[in-house]
């Protein structure tokens, strides 16, 4: 073997382990129900990403937007993790439009420098949760919520920060629809499948990250239909803030970017001491979306509500999610 053959073979072997290390730090990432609705397909110089059916919620999300949302949050986990490998990646978002499901392609094109960003980021992946306990009383600092907006922006999203009269009509919309989803037997059937208990096959929202009694919030946080084992002290939630993270259209590669600049959003909130509470409950429900859409006043559409609080750092973390293994949710051909 040529010396540039031997160099090109270690390349090739580096690629094909970062694309590996990229798909299994992407089960790290948020998804609606930790239903982890992403499958990766993995070549020695490609990394496929497919939505998953079978892990779509039907009666809640029927259009999959919020299914696709999470894979694009998971999307971006990957390309966070190659970066802090030192490649550039080459993307191409729904590369083939006769299989709509086929929702992203990751090629490595040359290698780049590591920025301690990127370290940063990679290494905030294993700490991001969701934390869905009530506010203490501190603020949350218009700086922090200016760098998140930024971090958003940088994915080609927006996220609109509601004023106080807009949270308002926000707690009412939420209310609105979680009354008409409460009313849905088959939704609730679709909840128990994935919300509570011990979750022992990976997936689902387990009794311990669920509030063990109702906390006096604003805005209503996900009605999960039972209490749950996480301790909840009897502060309420008025320090919190809250956004519409927004694109300008309503289709696929819109929810996939949501997605991705949901992640971006929650790992640069992460860093900055800030919790994140993904709230779709109003997406969910379309006359509640467009409710949603009404607050945004024209500047785009609507794809998830966040409630920003400031992390007490005198409360132990609340426990993190189960994750399916990685070997169910990544194919090497
Ligand atoms: C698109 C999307 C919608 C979500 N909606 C809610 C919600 O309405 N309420 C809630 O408490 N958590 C919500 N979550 C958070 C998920 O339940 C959470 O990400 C999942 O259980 C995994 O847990 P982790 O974030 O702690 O890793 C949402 C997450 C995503 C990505």
């Amino acid at each position: 073997m040529t010396a540039n053959a031997a160099i090109r073979a270690i390349d090739i072997r580096a690629e094909a382990r970062a694309l590996h290390a990229a798909a299994t730090v992407a089960g790290h990432a948020p998804s609606i129900h930790n239903t982890q609705p992403w499958r990766w397909r993995l070549s020695s110089s490609e990394l496929d990403l497919y939505l998953d059916h079978s892990r779509a919620l039907d009666v809640t999300d029927p259009d999959s937007r919020l299914a696709i949302l999470s894979c694009g949050a998971a999307l971006h986990h990957a390309l966070v993790s190659i970066a802090a490998a030192g490649w550039h990646t080459v993307l191409a978002r729904m590369p083939d439009p006769a299989h709509p499901d086929h929702l992203a392609q990751l090629r490595l094109d040359h290698r780049i420098p590591v920025t301690p960003a990127a370290i940063r980021h990679r290494q905030t992946i294993g700490l991001r949760h969701t934390d869905r306990r009530p506010a203490p009383s501190t603020p949350v600092h218009t700086d922090k919520l200016r760098a998140v907006v930024a971090a958003v922006e940088s994915t080609g999203a927006g996220l609109h920060l509601l004023r106080p009269d807009q949270v308002y009509d926000l707690a009412g919309a939420a209310d609105q629809a979680q009354r008409a989803e409460g009313e849905d037997l088959a939704w609730q059937a679709e909840l128990r499948y994935w919300a509570g208990g011990t979750r022992l096959l990976g997936s689902g929202v387990p009794d311990a990250v669920i509030p063990d009694r109702s906390a006096r919030t604003t805005v209503p946080g996900r009605d999960f239909g039972h209490h749950g084992d996480l301790s909840v002290s009897g502060s309420d939630d008025n320090a919190a803030a809250f956004a519409i993270l927004y694109g300008p259209e309503d289709g696929e590669v819109d929810w996939l970017r949501a997605g991705e600049a949901l992640s971006a959003a929650w790992l640069t909130a992460t860093e900055l001491g800030l919790s994140l509470v993904p709230l779709s409950a109003t997406i969910e429900v379309a006359v509640t979306r467009e409710r949603m859409r009404s607050l945004l006043a024209g500047v785009g559409r609507p794809h998830l509500v966040l409630r920003f609080t400031t992390r007490d750092p005198a409360l132990t973390a609340a426990p993190h999610t189960p994750r399916l293994p990685a070997e169910q949710v990544i194919e090497r051909f």
